[in-house]
């Protein structure tokens, strides 16, 4: 690509470092950063160890291993992975305030032509704009867990966002192996994350009002839908505490009752079964 060289990818954890992998195996210089010395260590052993299997799986050769390995870069601070960035992609954990603070450094530190994304599945980059200059450069660059593999990545257009920014977007994911769909206009959970609210939502309906088990439920979507996982079968892989954290912050905000986090999720948070994570969730993994 002509416009992107160099990726600063900020937050190494579940989605940072897999995102930062993906664009170095796809060619790209990427610096990855953290606010805590022992996730980047962490994600720099988990980078090479991820390569390695794909190496004895035949996917990669040693040397392309290598070379993906020689790109990426774990071991800068902030700023110094800020300085040469065309791209930043910024995965830290949820929380606006702490992004707000980390995108004030990003906006002062960061070159002026450099896009500037979240990867928030929920906070819109309009949030941060006021922060910027120039926040046509901004935008929410959102993927899906795990990153390495899931082939969707969203491109939400913000009012503010250039019609620049989203076609250099949509050149980069198409460059990283991935295909793209571009929110028009920032709307909570975007679109992928709304299409499973409805599902989820809908399961919740089924179960709490005894017309049918949630294996029954997962049965019913898997065979007769042909999803891949029922919405209660993919909640104890995506985690339950995610889940009840979503719909909690959702309730506060609406007020409303119907948004209050169902019974049967409430009653697992609780004891916490988070799903798979924890060896119970829905369904026992013991
Ligand atoms: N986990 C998912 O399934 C998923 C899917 C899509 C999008 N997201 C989004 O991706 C983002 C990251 O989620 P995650 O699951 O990878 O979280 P995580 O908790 O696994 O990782 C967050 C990382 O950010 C680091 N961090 C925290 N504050 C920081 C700061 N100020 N500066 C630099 N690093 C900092 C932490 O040390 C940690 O390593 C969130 O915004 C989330 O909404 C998550």
């Amino acid at each position: 690509m002509e416009k992107i060289h160099n990726v600063c990818v900020i937050g190494a954890g579940v989605m940072g470092r897999q995102i930062a992998l993906n664009g170095a195996v796809s060619g790209f210089q990427v610096a990855l950063t953290d606010s805590f010395p022992a996730a980047l260590e962490k994600a720099g052993a988990w980078a090479k160890s991820y390569l390695t299997t794909s190496v004895e799986k035949g996917k990669m050769t040693q040397e392309e291993m290598e070379a993906a390995l020689g790109r990426l870069t774990v071991d800068q601070t902030l700023e110094d992975a800020l300085k040469q960035a065309d791209l930043v992609i910024e995965a830290i954990i949820e929380e606006e305030e702490a992004k707000r603070e980390l995108f004030t450094t990003v906006s002062k530190v960061a070159p002026a032509h450099a896009i500037v994304t979240s990867n928030s599945s929920y906070i819109p980059s309009s949030v941060f704009a006021p922060l910027f200059s120039d926040p046509g450069r901004l935008a929410n660059l959102h993927y899906f867990n795990p990153a390495m593999r899931m082939k969707l990545v969203e491109i939400v257009r913000g009012a503010h966002t250039a019609d620049e920014t989203i076609e250099t977007l949509k050149e980069f994911v198409s460059a990283v192996g991935k295909t793209y769909i571009v929110v028009n206009k920032e709307i909570e959970g975007f679109v992928v994350n709304r299409l499973l609210r409805a599902v989820q939502d809908e399961g919740y309906f089924l179960l709490e009002n005894g017309i049918a088990s949630f294996e029954d439920i997962d049965k019913g979507a898997e065979l007769g839908l042909n999803y891949p996982m029922g919405p209660f079968r993919l909640m104890d892989l995506t985690g339950l505490d995610i889940n009840y954290y979503n719909r909690q912050r959702h309730y506060k905000e609406t007020g409303d009752e119907a948004d209050r986090p169902p019974r049967a999720l409430e009653e697992r948070f609780l004891r916490g079964d988070y799903g798979k994570k924890t060896g119970k969730g829905w369904y026992s993994y013991e």
